[in-house]
């Protein structure tokens, strides 16, 4: 399986404490509300499961997917949606739930598309957030880890498909992204 190299890592311990810590603070802020956690597919599904575990209120779900980088580690800055939400946000408290913020740009186009559609509030939750490669400004309300500019898999996470099931957040050796 596999294993632990050298580099930037987030331990297992180290997560769980984090997102346990993060759910208190929407459990917070969204008492006596029933937030829609909206994740964006794929990568956030590991982060919204386990976010959503450790919530004391109650909150509802849905995803929607968008195109994601492909086989390469640099974003093109197109978006697409490739499956949108099952209902309605008219009204609702809704939350995105995102795996990590890099240029911004995904997250930047799925917030304007989401408010167009007459959420009751709308906030931004992520797990990762690499603030030194902003290219475009978006309000991100939950930060898990702010992250340096490195190609990071695991927890959700991929390159090329592989490594989500990490339990840990790891960077990409340069063997594995020549080994594609
Ligand atoms: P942005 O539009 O540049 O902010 O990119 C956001 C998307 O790029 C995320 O949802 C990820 O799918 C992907 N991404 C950015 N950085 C990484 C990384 O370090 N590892 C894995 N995916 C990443």
């Amino acid at each position: 399986m596999n294993q632990k190299k050298g580099g930037f890592l987030i331990s297992e311990k180290e997560i769980k404490e984090r997102v346990k810590a993060i759910a208190d603070e929407i459990s917070r802020d969204y008492n006596g509300k029933n937030p829609l956690l909206v994740g964006i597919l794929k990568g956030a599904f590991i982060f919204l499961a386990d976010l959503i575990r450790e919530l004391s209120i109650d909150a509802e779900v849905d995803f929607l997917a968008v195109s994601s980088y492909g086989k390469a580690t640099e974003t093109s800055g197109e978006v697409k949606i490739l499956k949108d939400l099952s209902e309605s946000i008219d009204g609702k408290d809704v939350i995105i739930v995102e795996d990590i913020v890099d240029t911004g740009l995904t997250l930047k186009y799925l917030y304007e598309l989401l408010k167009t559609r007459n959420p009751n509030s709308l906030k931004i939750c992520v797990f990762l957030d690499k603030k030194e490669r902003r290219v475009v400004e978006v309000p991100v309300h939950y930060v898990g880890f702010e992250v340096p500019d490195l190609f990071l898999v695991g927890y959700g996470l991929d390159f090329a498909e592989k490594y989500r099931q990490l339990k840990y957040i790891r960077e990409l050796t340069p063997e594995e992204v020549k080994n594609v």
